[in-house]
């Protein structure tokens, strides 16, 4: 029973720190395609896509697409408000530049 406990502990958090921490470098690079990001705005973000990301399929790993495919996927998905999908979008863009190094965001819009 407490193995167990201890295994989903371990599991879950896991699955946390595998969805990206943005920092300011992050604002720094998101910038280039939204001027006015700031780190409140990717934290938000990704807070919000790992509640509301995760409802009808598992959650996607932002590496998985790249950054100037994101707003248009997000787009796609239902039921999540426009206001949430725009900071969502955000933290996309920037986790998934992060996770490619050779990502030119600036050229990506
Ligand atoms: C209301 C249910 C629902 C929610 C909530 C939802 N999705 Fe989806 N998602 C789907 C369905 C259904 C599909 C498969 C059909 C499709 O590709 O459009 C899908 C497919 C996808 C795909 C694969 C598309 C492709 O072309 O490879 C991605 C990536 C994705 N979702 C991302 C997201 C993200 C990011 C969010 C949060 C903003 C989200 N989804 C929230 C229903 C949902």
């Amino acid at each position: 029973m407490k193995a167990a406990m201890l295994l989903a502990l371990l599991m879950f958090a896991g699955c946390a720190t595998a969805v990206l921490v943005p920092t300011q470098d992050d604002v720094a690079a998101a910038s280039a395609v939204f001027p006015d990001v700031t780190l409140h705005d990717l934290s938000d973000g990704r807070a919000l896509f790992v509640a509301r990301c995760a409802g009808c399929h598992q959650l996607p790993v932002p590496s998985a697409h790249r950054p100037d495919e994101w707003p248009g996927l997000v787009g796609k998905m239902e039921k999540i408000s426009d206001g949430d999908k725009a900071l969502i979008e955000r933290y996309l863009v920037a986790a998934s530049a992060r996770s490619r190094p050779s990502t030119e965001l600036a050229a990506s819009r």
